[in-house]
């Protein structure tokens, strides 16, 4: 039995890599499948909220009850979210978004030919999260963080900058594509470690959590 700790509550989630395009065949990528943001909304649903799911390209399909929408680039995805944040009480970033596109993507493929390209330039794509956060009257936003290393002193800076009162951690190199996670929630009160287990078993136990400090203001 699971209490619906969010029941009637609209949430919106960003989950999977964006993919940025070089020339029509080539992207720019990362390695998120996007289990673990599937699994927040498949959670988020079995406690009673109405979830929304920006959704880059992964090979999962959506979780019953949940709307998909799906999104490549990074643009198309804050796109997607501007659209759809009107209304949301929660809105939980997991996408993978890539910081960076290529400045000027080629109509037409880059040939071998051609030899090797001189060099790409690229800009930085916009961060959804910190935008939403931003918001007036913002939802209640919790961040991921993978890191490789230092995973509590980049959570927390991470945290700090995007203005966000939650913010999840895990470590990539264990994450990244893995059924199983073991995550770490950071909040105003510290440091809060979860213990290893199934990427649904850990984003119960996250929606429980987000419920517990919707529940009482103070907490937040
Ligand atoms: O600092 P970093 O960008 O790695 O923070 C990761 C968090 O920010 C994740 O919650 C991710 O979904 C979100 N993010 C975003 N838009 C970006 C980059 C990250 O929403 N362009």
């Amino acid at each position: 039995f699971q209490p619906k700790v969010l029941a009637g509550k609209r949430v919106l989630i960003t989950a999977g890599p964006t993919s940025e395009p070089i020339d029509p065949v080539r992207v720019l990528t990362n390695l998120s499948s996007g289990k673990m943001g599937y699994a927040i909304a498949r959670a988020a649903r079995e406690a009673g909220a109405q979830v929304a799911l920006v959704s880059g390209p992964t090979a999962l399909a959506a979780p019953r009850g949940v709307r998909r929408i799906d999104v490549t680039t990074a643009r198309d995805m804050l796109a997607a979210v501007n659209a759809e944040v009107a209304g949301a009480e929660i809105f939980v970033a997991v996408a993978a978004v890539a910081d960076w596109r290529v400045k000027e993507t080629s109509s037409s493929k880059l040939k071998k030919s051609a030899g090797a390209p001189a060099g790409l330039e690229f800009v930085q794509n916009p961060d959804i999260l910190a935008t939403v956060a931003a918001l007036p009257g913002a939802p209640y936003c919790v961040g991921f963080a993978a890191e490789t290393e230092d995973l509590s002193r980049h959570a927390a800076a991470k945290r700090a900058r995007k203005g966000i009162p939650l913010l999840v951690g895990n470590l990539a190199q264990e994450a990244l594509g893995a059924d199983d996670t073991a995550l770490v929630l950071y909040d105003d009160a510290g440091e809060h470690p979860l213990p290893r287990e199934s990427k649904l078993a850990a984003a119960r136990r996250l929606v429980a959590a987000i419920g517990q400090r919707m529940a009482s203001p103070a907490a937040k």
